[in-house]
């Protein structure tokens, strides 16, 4: 797979981010999208086959189901642009279905470059599908894929897992309203959504019995050190999954179990912990089934089809533009 690598001044951008959420006044926060090194990444993944965490399979069973339906409305020739692909394991299913139809590409854009390692691995062996990878932002990823595009050819923009969730609902809005402006005529996006469930339920799927989840947060400070000399002691933190009733939301935090200090030198700064304070370090929305038309109208696409899974409360949601 050809991937076009991430630009090097990355690791500023992360020292500058470390720095503007821990040093700020009130909650300190630290953007979901730095759980994803290589360790991270494959947590994730394990993360994904948790008997707690549903949401994948639930999202498998959809595009496992539905597949052919899904290509069957979306207008041929099309190039495939999946938004944070992970392992791309259950895109698979639909990369098939499209296949069958005709040649195809497959653009996976990932902030990740071992992600991207792992869905080239994962899916090249699928018959009549080329693979380029984008090792980008979602946006400047899906700009680069749409200046591929050869004539005629539509784009159809893939975001699984409900990933959409990590941007709380004004953002989320946001990004898709942006995800429309790239988009033409003819093109289309396959939005995964994960619906309101039990608080019981998802405090599981966030805070899982063997400890999967929390080593997946608790990453985020070994990076940190990793990465920028911090010198966090991973052991006087703990992982925490709350509810945010107003939010409807799940969010992630790590809890220092006591007063301390940390020092992180290549973000130049030291930052002081009470007991008990927390950094925020992710939020998963979920949604109602009736809401995702008004999300997708606000956003300027229309909601053409929508599948439910029942086991595991979960929507696949195709938009078009409106
Ligand atoms: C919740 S995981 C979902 C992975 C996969 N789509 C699935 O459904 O299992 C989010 C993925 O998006 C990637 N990601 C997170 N923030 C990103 C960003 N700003 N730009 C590009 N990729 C990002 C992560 O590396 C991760 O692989």
């Amino acid at each position: 797979m050809l991937v076009h690598a991430i630009p090097s001044n990355v690791g500023y951008e992360f020292a500058a981010e470390v720095r503007a959420g821990l040093a700020r006044e009130g909650q300190k926060e630290l953007p979901s999208k730095y759980l994803y090194d290589d360790v991270g990444s494959a947590l994730f993944e394990v993360i994904s086959h948790l008997p707690e965490y549903g949401l994948t399979r639930a999202d498998e069973r959809l595009l496992r189901r539905h597949a052919d339906e899904i290509v069957d409305r979306v207008p041929g020739p099309v190039a495939v642009a999946e938004l944070g692909s992970g392992s791309g394991r259950k895109t698979r299913w639909l990369l098939e279905a499209f296949c069958r139809r005709q040649r195809t590409s497959y653009y996976p854009v990932e902030i990740s470059h071992s992600a991207l390692v792992m869905c080239e691995r994962e899916l090249s062996d699928i018959d009549a599908i080329s693979i380029v990878g984008f090792e980008r932002e979602y946006l400047e990823g899906l700009l680069e894929v749409a200046a591929y595009r050869k004539p005629g050819q539509h784009l159809c923009v893939l975001f699984l897992g409900s990933t959409i969730g990590n941007f709380d609902r004004p953002a989320g809005v946001n990004f898709l309203a942006e995800v429309r402006c790239i988009l033409q005529p003819g093109d289309s996006l396959l939005l995964g959504t994960d619906l309101e469930k039990s608080s019981s339920q998802l405090l599981r799927a966030y805070d899982d019995e063997l400890g999967v989840t929390a080593a997946f947060n608790l990453n985020l400070l070994a990076r940190v050190n990793r990465e920028l000399d911090a010198d966090f002691e991973l052991s006087e933190f703990e992982h925490q999954a709350r509810i945010n009733p107003d939010a409807r939301s799940v969010e992630m935090h790590l809890r220092s179990k006591r007063r301390q200090i940390v020092t992180i030198p290549s973000a130049e700064v030291v930052v002081e912990f009470q007991e008990g304070e927390t950094i925020w370090t992710e939020s998963s929305h979920k949604y109602s089934s009736e809401e995702i038309f008004e999300t997708a109208r606000q956003a300027g696409f229309r909601c053409e089809v929508q599948w439910i899974d029942e086991e595991w409360t979960f929507a696949e949601n195709l938009l078009v533009g409106a």
